[in-house]
């Protein structure tokens, strides 16, 4: 094993994107794993669509729901770091307090927010969620009816209204190399 390798197994990486629904964390955590993948790094995406889909089946949107599908995204993370793999999570952990969990308990976490104002997320309504959180047909939605949090000591923030996901991509891959260059 190079001394590079053993370093990523003992500390691990975790790249954790959090942001309003329709803010960007799905394409830029899409990017960045490509990215990733393309400079031969093992890399692993929960998405947060997909872990509710497998992991968190059934789980809903109570603050306790979703406190229970970060603790689970938070354990699988904590074992792929673990066996080396950089874990690039996307979701939208509106709470400070799980976002700090997940910070207590994985050593290598990094915490990006994606960050994108309410109404561009709204205009951009990818799957017409926010339209049906509007008339109320999906209660607590985050934004809407239910808080979102705003960080305010993450590693970086991402502007997506401003910046094209390209351009967020080579910021957050600078900030990486310049702050965690054992790990990548
Ligand atoms: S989290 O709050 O537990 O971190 P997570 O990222 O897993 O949320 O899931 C958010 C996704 O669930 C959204 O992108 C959206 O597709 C869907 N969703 C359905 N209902 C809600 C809701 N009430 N609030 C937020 N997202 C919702």
């Amino acid at each position: 094993m190079t001394a590079q390798a053993h370093s990523r197994v003992r500390s691990g990486l975790t790249i954790w994107l959090t942001g309003l629904s329709g803010a960007g964390k799905t394409t830029l955590a899409s990017l960045l794993t490509d990215r990733l993948r393309e400079q031969r790094q093992p890399v692993e995406w929960l998405d947060g669509d997909e872990l509710r889909r497998s992991l968190g089946r059934g789980l809903g949107f109570s603050r306790e729901d979703r406190f229970e599908n970060i603790r689970r995204a938070v354990y699988l993370a904590g074992m792929l770091n673990r066996h080396g793999v950089i874990t690039i999570v996307s979701v939208i952990s509106p709470y400070a307090d799980m976002r700090s969990y997940a910070r207590r308990k994985l050593p290598g976490f990094v915490e990006v927010y994606v960050d994108c104002p309410l109404p561009v997320c709204e205009t951009r309504d990818v799957k017409g969620l926010y339209a049906r959180a509007r008339s109320g047909e999906i209660p607590a939605f985050t934004g809407i009816s239910d808080p979102y949090e705003a960080p305010d000591s993450a590693e970086l923030t991402l502007r997506t209204a401003e910046h094209t996901p390209e351009e967020c991509i080579e910021e957050l891959v600078d900030w990486l190399t310049k702050n965690r260059p054992d790990q990548l």
